[in-house]
């Protein structure tokens, strides 16, 4: 038997522009999924992580698509030698917080582990990419990079190669995490963006380029650990997020309540038009917020960023 875990991710900055070779800014959380691998007579998997109701149904399909593709990956033949897996752990699976990308690293890993091939970390990162190809279709590598390393990362999605580079931050920062409960589709959302662009190319552009200012700003702002001016440029980026169409009336709503209950900076995290809002607090007002959030009939959860990446149990 064999156990890995991965945790999930927060996109600081960049989602959607990532996509486009624009850099991005995510860190892992402290909420982790787990994968056991054992012996078994026929493959089977067993799926226990707690989830938005209805997460896992509506991901069902790509999730059988993401497995058969780790398989291959890393040419195991669950036919000839077949295991169980089953995943668990704390990371509540929902859009926007990395649950497919953990739970790829975590298969990889823990698969890794039991057929004892000795994959290093760039490896077992490319073949959690590959998982996610299941449910994104074409992911920009940064969610199974910040699953797979942890801490925070700079990413940059390249023509040939992304390149990874983590930021050295010795910065305390809180985080209240306020969930829409709707499951967002990324390969539908991502598309559709696409297709805008294609529409309004001079638009794009212009909002490509405010977002190219704020991305720069930003890793200023976390390198001169500056939690006021980093709120404030999640409040730009969430702006040019709503531009691009990818924010929804819930999401409006927590940012606005985030926003009220004094969050330095709040944004949509992840797809979009659901799934996750974060918001960046001081600690003694992350209590307040959270409590604002389910007042208003919402999950909420604080957290604290930049956790260990994927490892062996
Ligand atoms: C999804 O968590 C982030 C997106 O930018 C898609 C991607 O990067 O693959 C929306």
């Amino acid at each position: 038997m064999s156990k890995a875990s991965a945790p999930g991710k927060l996109i600081l900055f960049g989602e959607h522009f990532v996509v486009y070779g624009l850099p991005a800014i995510a860190t892992a959380i402290e909420a982790r999924t787990t994968a056991d691998i054992e012996k078994a007579d026929k493959y089977s998997l067993e799926d226990n992580r707690p989830e938005t109701p209805g997460y896992k149904t509506e991901k069902y399909g790509q999730q059988i698509d993401s497995i058969k593709r780790i398989f291959k990956a890393m040419r195991i033949d669950p036919n000839k030698t077949p295991v169980k897996i089953t995943l668990g752990g704390d990371l509540v699976a929902a859009s926007g917080v990395g649950a497919s990308s953990a739970s790829c690293s975590a298969i990889a890993a823990a698969l890794n582990d039991y057929f004892g091939l000795g994959f290093d970390k760039e490896k077992l990162n490319e073949i959690a990419y590959e998982g996610e190809k299941g449910y994104h279709g074409t992911p920009s590598g940064i969610d199974n990079s910040c699953s797979t390393f942890g801490g925070f990362i700079l990413f940059t999605k390249g023509p040939a190669r992304n390149v990874i580079a983590p930021l050295e931050l010795q910065l305390s920062l809180a985080m209240v995490v306020g969930n829409t409960g709707i499951t967002s589709n990324t390969m539908k959302v991502v598309e559709e963006v696409k297709r805008q662009r294609e529409e309004n190319p001079e638009k794009f552009k212009a909002i490509f380029d405010m977002y190219s200012r704020i991305a720069g700003d930003a890793k200023d702002a976390i390198e001169k650990k500056d939690p006021v001016g980093i709120g404030a440029l999640m409040n730009k980026n969430h702006g040019l997020l709503r531009e691009i169409g990818v924010s929804c009336k819930e999401i409006e709503e927590l940012v606005g309540i985030a926003l009220k209950n004094g969050a330095l900076g709040a944004k949509l995290t992840g797809t979009g038009r659901g799934g996750l809002v974060i918001a960046l607090v001081n600690e003694e007002d992350a209590r307040k917020v959270a409590t604002a959030f389910e007042r208003a009939g919402y999950r909420a959860e604080m957290t604290k960023i930049g956790a260990e990446g994927v490892r062996v149990e």
